[in-house]
């Protein structure tokens, strides 16, 4: 089966709304599918004026459809505004923000029954993997955050594999270290939900990926893709990425 090569700009709270769309306009065209989390207040704007490759979303939504939740945002709002994704748990937000695996699990959910592709971000972090522990970490995350979900579902979802340590610096990991752990979650997915969704759902990887080494991640046969922080904020930076990944052919 081919896939194209998805990447993901996770802009986190960086960029105003014109900023935004301004620099979704400039971006050069490529054959890859270019996914871009801008914070929400430019996610309308930027829906508006994204060029064809590009999908729009969120870097977060709740748990419940509507409701008394100061300052938080619904799967219905972002997909009225004209997104297409969300990105759940990321490790910011399981971090910062004490998400558990089954509150993310809820935005899951959220997020299928509302059409938006979830984006769901798993990973170690560095004692975890000094332990031994980084599969047995991976699994829990998994299997909780998908919980319930069925097959027809998992096609669907886009997992990140994002090693806490990796994310913002500078040290990313390897792109066979990467290789190695992708082609174990595929296994998970294959022992859970069978062996047609193992090949279907995308896995990418994240953690300080640069124009500079992301040929070498997109090489390896189980990276789908990849999620960015801080090379997506760069104009050239980004572009260059997303020009060299419309030349990979997975
Ligand atoms: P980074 O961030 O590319 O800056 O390491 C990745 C992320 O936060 O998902």
């Amino acid at each position: 089966m081919s896939k194209e090569v998805r990447i993901v700009a996770n802009w986190k709270m960086n960029k105003t709304v014109d900023e935004s769309v301004e620099f979704i306009q400039k971006l050069p065209i490529t054959t890859c599918l270019v996914f871009i989390a801008p914070p929400f207040p430019a996610l309308y704007s930027c829906a508006q004026n994204k060029p064809a490759m590009a999908s729009i979303g969120a870097q977060n939504i709740h748990s419940e459809a509507n409701g008394a939740f100061t300052g938080e945002v619904s799967a219905h709002m972002v997909k009225e505004a004209g997104g297409d994704f969300a990105i759940i748990g990321h490790s910011e937000r399981r971090r910062i923000f004490k998400e558990s695996n089954s509150f993310i699990n809820q935005k899951v959910k959220q997020a299928l029954l509302n059409d938006l592709i979830p984006i769901l971000c798993i990973g170690e972090t560095a004692s975890e993997r000094e332990d031994g522990k980084t599969l047995e970490v991976l699994k829990k995350q998994l299997l909780e955050s998908l919980a319930e979900i069925p097959p027809e579902n998992i096609s669907e979802i886009t997992l990140a594999y994002e090693p806490v340590w990796a994310i913002g610096t500078g040290q990313a990991a390897t792109a066979q270290m990467t290789q190695e752990t992708l082609f174990n979650l595929r296994k998970i997915v294959q022992n859970t939900w069978g062996e047609e969704c193992a090949e279907e759902i995308f896995i990418l990887y994240g953690g300080s990926i640069t124009p500079e080494n992301i040929e070498e991640f997109l090489q390896e046969p189980d990276i789908d893709g990849v999620l960015i922080g801080g090379a997506s904020l760069d104009h050239n930076s980004f572009s260059k990425i997303i020009q060299i990944s419309g030349n990979i052919v997975k």
